[in-house]
């Protein structure tokens, strides 16, 4: 039987993402709603979705398994906490929370009421970084070195509460929570340190961009970084291993390989560029690499809602654990921390 699922808060996520994606689920429907604002309860409610007045409605409604929280993220915590109180399981949207302290006395509440909590780290499922987590994990082109994730967009940050620090605004709770938790799906989660840069082009209360360095304890680096003031964009992902690189231009295009298959060459041909000429910069030809497109990894978003109701029957851990949830958040206040005084953070 499906489990019924409530959304709170019908915004752009709440309703443009997981009304629509729980009422299309296989493993769960949509049984109704409650937003804070009355215009958003009234849109539902013509549109012929169960609206509930009030928070505590929704929260009492015994036929209601599981609830996923879609606010602003300064409230994340209150509302995640009351429906766990409320015995339902709960998914919060990205970032779950702005600081440690808030995110522990979530995980203790689920602990408490003995339901499951989690995240909803959709951008797991897409599949230019599942291609490079293919790549890392296969050891197709050697061991990986390091990793460059960028998201560039050129209309600066939106003028909503995301321009907004008590609300939990800025690009790094923003967009950064989605390109670090797939950093760190790719590398893994032991980081050694942190160190961040952030922009302020259209707005001086948050960073409306960053430039975010992590290296972990393997030696591996990434470099993340986001733009909302970048008129060209650079390419989204780009990988150096011991035995290649791999580059994905646009999240539109497959993963593009050079995968080295001979180091030495015998007879390199200097080139002519620029106002000199060079050994060392000679592109290399097809006698020493093999070039090709890798096939896009096959990916369903579907799959996190079907994860989370089999760990809700105890059948799957949850995708997205505690702990990583941890890691990911440890990772953005330690670039916080950096930004602020232009030293890198240590673990
Ligand atoms: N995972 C993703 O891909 C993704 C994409 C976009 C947004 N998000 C996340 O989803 C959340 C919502 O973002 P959005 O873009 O939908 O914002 P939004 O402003 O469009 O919608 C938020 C809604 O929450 C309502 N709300 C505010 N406080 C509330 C409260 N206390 N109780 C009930 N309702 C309340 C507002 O009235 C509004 O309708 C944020 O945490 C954001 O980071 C995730």
């Amino acid at each position: 039987m499906k489990k019924r699922a409530a959304v709170i808060g019908y915004g752009g996520m709440g309703a443009g993402f997981h009304c629509q994606h729980i009422s299309n689920s296989d493993v769960c429907e949509l049984a109704g709603i409650y937003d804070i604002d009355p215009a958003k309860r009234a849109l539902a409610a013509s549109r012929g979705v169960k609206v509930y007045d009030s928070r505590e409605a929704l929260l009492a409604d015994p036929t209601i398994d599981m609830v996923t929280v879609a606010t602003p993220n300064d409230v994340h915590e209150e509302i995640a906490v009351a429906a766990l109180k409320a015995g339902k399981h709960v998914i919060s949207e990205k970032p779950v929370t702005l600081s440690m302290e808030s995110l522990e006395r979530m995980i203790a509440a689920a602990n408490a009421a003995g339901r499951i909590f989690s995240v909803h780290q959709n951008r797991r499922f897409d599949v230019d970084a599942l291609a490079m987590k293919q790549l890392h994990d296969s050891g197709e082109i050697g061991e990986v070195i390091d990793l460059e994730s960028r998201i560039h967009g050129s209309r600066g940050i939106p003028s909503d509460w995301r321009g907004m620090k008590e609300y939990g605004g800025g690009m790094l709770y923003d967009w950064g929570v989605h390109i670090i938790d797939q950093a760190c799906m790719i590398l893994g989660y032991d980081v050694k340190s942190v160190r961040c840069s952030f922009d302020h082009i259209t707005n001086q209360e948050v960073d409306d961009g960053f430039r975010l360095w992590i290296e972990y304890a393997s030696g591996q680096k990434a470099y993340l970084e986001v733009g909302t003031y970048n008129f060209i964009a650079m390419p989204r992902f780009y990988m150096r291993a011991t035995k290649g690189s791999a580059i994905i231009t646009d999240w539109r295009v497959p993963a593009h390989v050079v995968k080295c298959k001979a180091w030495h060459e015998s007879d390199v041909l200097p080139v002519v560029n620029a106002s000199g000429l060079t050994k060392t910069m000679a592109p290399r030809d097809s006698v020493t690499v093999d070039e090709y497109d890798l096939p896009r990894p096959v990916s369903d978003v579907h799959d996190y809602y079907r994860n989370f109701v089999r760990a809700m029957d105890g059948l799957e851990e949850q995708m997205v654990t505690h702990d990583q949830m941890r890691c990911v958040l440890r990772i953005i206040l330690s670039a916080f921390r950096s930004a602020e005084t232009g030293e890198a953070v240590v673990w």
